[in-house]
């Protein structure tokens, strides 16, 4: 389980490894806490945050990954 419940293709998109966000949302942000991505891309760190408990608000300028990001499920919000 690597905390990402949304197969997107790697190759498509720039996104981190979950086994790496989920360790630093872990270490960084309590049960029911907020996460800030400013850099959140289509939005790995936000479904990883929300297996785990957190909220999120996330920010992206890319259009095409804002698209993506909001039909992943979330528990946040995305600017
Ligand atoms: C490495 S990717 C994001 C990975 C993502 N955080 C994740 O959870 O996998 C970096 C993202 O930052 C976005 N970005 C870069 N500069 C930005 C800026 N000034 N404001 C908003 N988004 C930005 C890019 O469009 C890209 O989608």
């Amino acid at each position: 389980m690597d905390g990402a419940d949304t197969v997107v293709s790697r190759s498509a998109l720039c996104h981190l490894p979950p086994a790496l966000i989920m360790d630093c949302i872990k270490a960084g942000c309590p049960p029911d806490g907020v996460v800030l991505d400013p850099f959140f891309g289509a939005g790995t760190t936000g479904i990883v945050a929300r297996n785990l408990g957190r909220y999120y608000v996330g920010v992206e300028w890319n259009a095409d990954y804002v698209k993506i990001a909001e039909k992943r499920p979330g528990r946040g919000v995305l600017f």
